[in-house]
Parts: C-alpha cells; structure tokens; sequence
C-alpha cells in the first residue's frame, strides 16, 4: 500500500530507514539518523547553490519555471502588470490580499510621508566620490539608515515592523534619486508630496530647477517594470535578505544586504552588463560571430537564461511590450535592433534550444531605461526600487515563522587533519 514516505537502503550497514514526505519533500534532519555507528555525526545532504533545496515556506509568490507561470499571492503576473498601481503589489505582497480603498489610501498616505531623510543622509552622500556606483551608495546609505532608527532593532513587534517598512518604502525612492543626482553633480531635488510614488521618484531624478514635465505612458511603463520585479520568490538578494535578517538584525541592515547581493552581474547586474554587450557588438552583422564566442564558452549571452525558468521567462514578454510602448514615445533604439536579431539567432540555435535558455528579465529592461534616460549604471538601483516590496514581505514571512531559526548551512571539511602547531623560526 502507498505510504508518505521515502523507504533508503543504507548499503554500507544494510539498514532500511522511513523519512516521511511532505509537499513532495523531506527534511534533510531526518537523514541525520542514518550513521554507520553510534558516534557518526549522521548523513548531511549536498547541495552547493541550493540547487534542490527548499529553505523555506513561503505564501508570497509562485514561479512554474516550466511552464512560465509567475504570480504574486495567486495573481497572475499578467494580470497584476496590466491592472495595479505598484504600491497595490507592494501592499498585497506585504499583507497577502489586495487593498481596499480605505487600506490603499492609508498605505499610500503612509509612505508619501516617509519620504524625507534625514539631512546628515545628504552629509554621508557626498563623501562619495563623484564617480560612486550608485548601487554601492545605496547599499551602503540604506544600511547606514539603521543608525537613524535605532527603534528598528525591535523586529519582534508588529507594529514595529510595520513602520520600518513604510520607511524603507518611503527613503529607497528618496536615496536612489540623490544618488542619481550626485553621480551626475547635480543638487538634490527633495520630495513632493502631492505627487505619485513613481510621479515623485521620476520628478526627484530628472527635475532641472524645480522643472520637469511628465510623461504618463514612461511613468506607467516605469511602474510596470518596477511591478515585474518586485518579488521573485527565492531568489540571490531575497535569500540573503532573509540569511542575513534571520540573526535578527534591523531590517534597513537586512535590505542592505539584498541589495549587495542584487548589485552582481549574474543577478541584478545582468542589466547593466546586457546593455554593455550591446554596446560592444556594435552592430547587427556582427552577431554571429558573438554568438559562436558564447557557444565556445568565451563569453555568456547576457539577459539569456535563468535558474528557474525554463521557458520564456514571463516577465520579459511583459517588458518586450512595454518596450514597443517606450520606443514609440522616445524613438526607437538601434540596440533593440541588435537586441531583436540576437533573440532570434539564440532562439534558433541548438545550444540555446537544448540548455533550455531564453530571455530573462533583464534582457530588454536596460533597453526601456536606457531610452526613459537613466544611465547604465543606474539600472540596477530601479530594479532595486522595485524588488523592495518583495524584500520586505519575505523578511516579515522569515521572522514570523516559527520553523526558521539563525541560517547557518553545514560543510563538508576539506581542509588538514589535526596537526601541531609550528613556531615561526622553525617553519622551512
Ligand atoms: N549564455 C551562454 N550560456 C549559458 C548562459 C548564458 N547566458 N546561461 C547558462 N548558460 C549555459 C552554461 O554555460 C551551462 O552550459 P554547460 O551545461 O555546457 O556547462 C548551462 O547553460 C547551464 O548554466 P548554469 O550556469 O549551470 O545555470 P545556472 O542556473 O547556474 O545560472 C544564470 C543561471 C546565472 C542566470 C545564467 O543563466 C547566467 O549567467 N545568465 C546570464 C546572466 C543573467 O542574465 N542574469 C540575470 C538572471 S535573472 C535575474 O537575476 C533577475
């Protein structure tokens, strides 16, 4: 009769032992009690990357990497890009349904008067050199913010936490745009209140004395790629997030950390590097002669592939339209054309098609913030901009969890056995 559990053989005892499954799981604890004798430490389970390791349960977001599918809450990606505001994802991530009109007005009202920093923000910005990446003054300016609120440190409390993430939804728009500012050498534009998260973050970016005009379908399409990114479930930065956050750390500290990890070239980086690709093939006919270096392992098609997708990653479909959207505003960019004919070759080529590689995210993002204005190394604080709701919401999950506890994985030792220890003057 079928039973919930996994039946292993241990060939070098011959002992049979019952782990039970569930969620089509089991706890890699329960192998601890497969030893050869009684002072074995117990079987550990292997898995550098976490390749096929589940470290949490998690409610936020679901990926089918197969099939493509992507939803937030059960949310239909498609649906939430087509019909939400971004505070509205950033809300039903956080709080697991989607806001009334009294809860939606409350929240935006919350973080539209969170937007300030404090001046000595400004003092620490610009003791950076004018030419700083602006994600490595973000990551270090947001964890800096846990010495303005000290209070933060309470990450047991609700309500509490809740107050430190409408700070961080509130700054992260604020800091990104000085940071933009000061790599460009120009004053900083403070915070308006009466307009929009993204009509705000836009108008502190790009305002030129006090000026800027609007444009609704960039702003929207700004708020459709920030809502494309704002949680990926386990991803790099969200899983350091929670490593980091799971020692109990204030959650500006545990934010910081997401966005180091989100500043590598393999994860949000990837930007950043596409358009530096781009760049660097320069034109169309000499594509193919990059595609043969990628395939000879010289160099990565950047913005191709993903861990978890293995189809075409539903979000750069998403973004692959709003692009068409941008570049009818702003003209079109002779990249996309390169863009464009490397997707086809890639797609149509065998080394692509059996390693199951697509556009991911990050293949047409830089293309659309690149044509809104935004230089290249910017691109990795907007999606920072966005992924923040989906920092926050898997932090809250993590410390509310009573199954987690402080991460700390397990090695295999590789290194000396015991040995004595040599006196300087007697080492050869
Ligand atoms: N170009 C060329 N070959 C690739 C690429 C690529 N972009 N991505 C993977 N491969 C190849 C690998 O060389 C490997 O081939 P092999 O089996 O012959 O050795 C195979 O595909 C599997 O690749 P892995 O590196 O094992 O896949 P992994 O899941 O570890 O990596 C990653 C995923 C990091 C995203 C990878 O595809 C990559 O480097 N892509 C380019 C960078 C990028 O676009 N990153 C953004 C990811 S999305 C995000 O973070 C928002």
């Amino acid at each position: 009769m079928a039973s919930d559990t996994l039946t292993i053989t241990d060939n070098r005892t011959g002992t049979l032992y019952e782990v039970p499954i569930t969620d089509d799981t089991i706890r890699a604890i329960d192998l601890r009690k497969i030893k050869v004798n009684a002072d074995d430490f117990g079987m550990m389970t292997y898995d550098p990357a976490f390749m096929n390791t589940a470290a949490c349960r998690s409610a936020i977001t679901f990926i089918d990497g197969d099939r493509g599918i992507l939803r937030y809450r059960g949310y239909p990606i498609e649906q939430v890009a087509e019909q939400a505001s971004f505070l509205e994802v950033a809300y039903l991530l956080n709080y697991g349904e989607l806001p009334t009109k009294a809860e939606i007005d409350a929240w935006e009202h919350d973080i539209r008067y969170h937007t300030y920093v404090h001046t000595n923000v400004i003092k620490f910005l610009e003791g950076f050199r004018y030419d700083a990446h602006p994600m490595g003054m973000l990551l270090g300016t947001i964890g800096g913010l846990s010495t303005f609120y000290p209070d933060a440190k309470d990450v047991h409390d609700p309500a509490n936490r809740k107050i430190q993430k409408i700070r961080l939804m509130a700054k992260l728009p604020t800091i990104a745009a000085f940071c933009f500012r000061h790599s460009r050498g120009l004053p900083y534009e403070f915070p308006r209140n009466d307009l929009d998260y993204i009509g705000n973050f836009v108008n502190m970016t790009f305002s030129i004395g006090g000026k800027h005009e609007p444009n609704p379908v960039l702003q929207r399409a700004l708020e459709i790629l920030l809502i494309l990114h704002a949680d990926h479930e386990q991803n790099c930065s969200t899983s350091a997030v929670r490593a980091v956050g799971s020692s109990g750390v204030d959650p500006f500290s545990a934010v910081s950390a997401g966005i180091a990890a989100l500043y590598g070239p393999l994860h949000g980086g990837a930007n950043e590097a596409v358009l530096q690709m781009l760049d660097e093939i320069g034109t169309k006919d000499r594509i193919p002669a990059f595609i043969e270096a990628v395939k000879n392992g010289g160099d990565r098609l950047m913005g191709f592939g993903h861990r978890v997708y293995k189809s075409y990653d539903p979000r750069a479909k998403l973004i692959k339209q709003v692009a068409y959207d941008v570049f009818q505003q702003t003209g079109l960019n002779p990249k996309l054309e390169i863009a464009l004919e490397l997707e086809r070759i890639a797609l149509e080529d065998d080394y692509f098609i059996s390693r199951k590689l697509y556009p991911n995210v990050d293949f047409y993002s830089g293309l659309i913030y690149q044509a809104m204005g935004y230089p290249t190394d910017f691109f990795t604080v907007l999606f920072a901009l966005g992924r923040l709701p989906g920092w926050l919401a898997q932090w809250e999950e993590m410390i509310t969890d009573k199954e987690q506890k402080i991460a700390r994985p397990r090695q295999i030792y590789t290194g000396e056995d015991a040995r004595d220890f040599v006196p300087l003057v007697m080492r050869k």
